[in-house]
């Protein structure tokens, strides 16, 4: 039996690609491995728990020693990489635990496979999932494409350049067999209300203000999370060894467009006049350092490996918010005890 570890597999994007895995390959074991920071949460994985092909186990990949013991036990053949910080505003607080977990972490992991692989790496493959925003900031056209230079600005963008980079040379230095996938913003089920699309989502249900930074005219190019799941197992499976594929859903949005539309589509989903929920807009202080546009060239994936997202924006949205209204207790889960602080110390005071 193949046996494949996933790191952060408690949280958002990692829950959708240990479910997919765990689901799709019965003949497969998956150990989900993850420290379950105030970001992982294993109600995510709830439907799947009692699987006989899945594992959990709690560790920390900073702990260099316990994750090197976690692969001499569970002798994984292939391991996707998911666990990080991954929220930029936090990076900007604290960046040192950025610096810790998704570099360092890396680096721990990297080195646990390459023991146990005892540079036997026949068969053997270490999968990094990564960002598109280690290539920095575009202008008002382009797109990002797997040649495009590095030019990372947030200090979640250069810790996740720097764990790019590392994955690389242990492919250079020792022939580590790897793949790397760069994807744009996710959007979903289970996303923590810190990001954009959930916050506004939770902030509407409570009647809060939402918080749209600067003029609001910033870009991203939006996936749904199932379909950044399928493109992961696309490339596990059959990318280059040594390659990195950019993901995205040739999706742009900007960030006041995007939040007027989800505004609407939860007002008539409320049954509630339209313009309801766009009462609550409000423009605040913008991030520092914030990158005015992102935007994937996804041809690579889609010509060698045939990929394509497998639902609209409309629908996306329209799922993500139906799943919100419909789980409302584990909103309410997630946003009591520290979140509070969190968004008294972001929001409270900014605008
Ligand atoms: P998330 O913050 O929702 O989840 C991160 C998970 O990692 C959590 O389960 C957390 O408990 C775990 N974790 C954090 N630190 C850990 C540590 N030291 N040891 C073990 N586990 C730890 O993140 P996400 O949005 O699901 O992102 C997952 C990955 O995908 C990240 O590597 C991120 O950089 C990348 N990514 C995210 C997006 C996006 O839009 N969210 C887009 C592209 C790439
Ligand atoms: O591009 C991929 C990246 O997308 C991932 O690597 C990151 O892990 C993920 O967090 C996400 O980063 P962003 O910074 O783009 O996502 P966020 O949801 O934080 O912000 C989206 C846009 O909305 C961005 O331009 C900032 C803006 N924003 C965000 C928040 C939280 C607001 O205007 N108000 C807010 O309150």
């Amino acid at each position: 039996m193949k046996k494949i570890l996933i790191t952060g597999g408690a949280g958002f994007i990692g829950s959708h690609v240990v479910r997919e895995f765990v689901n799709k390959y019965p003949e497969y074991h998956i150990v989900n491995l993850d420290a379950l920071t105030y970001a992982g949460n294993l109600e995510n994985l709830k439907d799947i728990e009692n699987k006989p092909n899945y594992t959990f186990v709690k560790a920390d990949i900073t702990d260099a020693a316990h994750i090197l013991a976690v692969f001499q036990e569970h002798q994984p053949d292939g391991v996707i990489h998911l666990a990080a910080e991954s929220h930029v505003d936090r990076s900007i607080t604290n960046p040192t635990a950025f610096v810790m977990t998704n570099v360092i972490g890396t680096v721990n992991l990297l080195n646990a496979a390459k023991e146990i692989w005892k540079d036997n790496f026949e068969g053997k493959r270490f999968h990094h999932v990564s960002t598109d925003e280690v290539y920095g900031t575009l202008g008002e056209s382009g797109l990002f494409r797997e040649d495009t230079a590095y030019d990372p600005h947030s200090p979640y963008s250069a810790s996740k350049a720097s764990s790019d980079h590392f994955v690389r040379a242990y492919h250079d230095t020792y022939g580590l067999p790897i793949v790397l996938t760069n994807c744009s913003n996710n959007y979903g089920p289970n996303h923590f209300p810190e990001k954009l699309i959930p916050l506004c989502i939770h902030n509407i249900l409570n009647n809060k203000s939402l918080p749209i930074y600067g003029d609001g005219k910033f870009t991203r190019d939006w996936l749904f999370v199932i379909d950044h799941a399928k493109a992961i197992d696309l490339v596990f499976h059959n990318g280059k060894n040594g390659d990195s594929y950019n993901v995205g859903g040739f999706n742009e949005w900007q960030n006041i467009d995007l939040v007027k539309e989800l505004c609407k589509q939860v007002d008539e989903k409320l049954g509630r006049p339209q313009g309801t929920a766009a009462a609550l807009i409000t423009f605040v202080k913008d991030r520092p350092g914030h990158d005015l546009r992102y935007a994937i060239d996804a041809t690579k994936i889609n010509q060698e490996l045939g990929y394509q997202p497998s639902v609209t924006f409309e629908q996306g949205l329209s799922v993500t918010i139906d799943w919100f209204l419909n789980n409302q207790e584990w909103l309410d889960n997630v946003t009591s005890g520290d979140y509070q602080k969190y968004y008294e110390g972001q929001y409270v005071g900014n605008s």
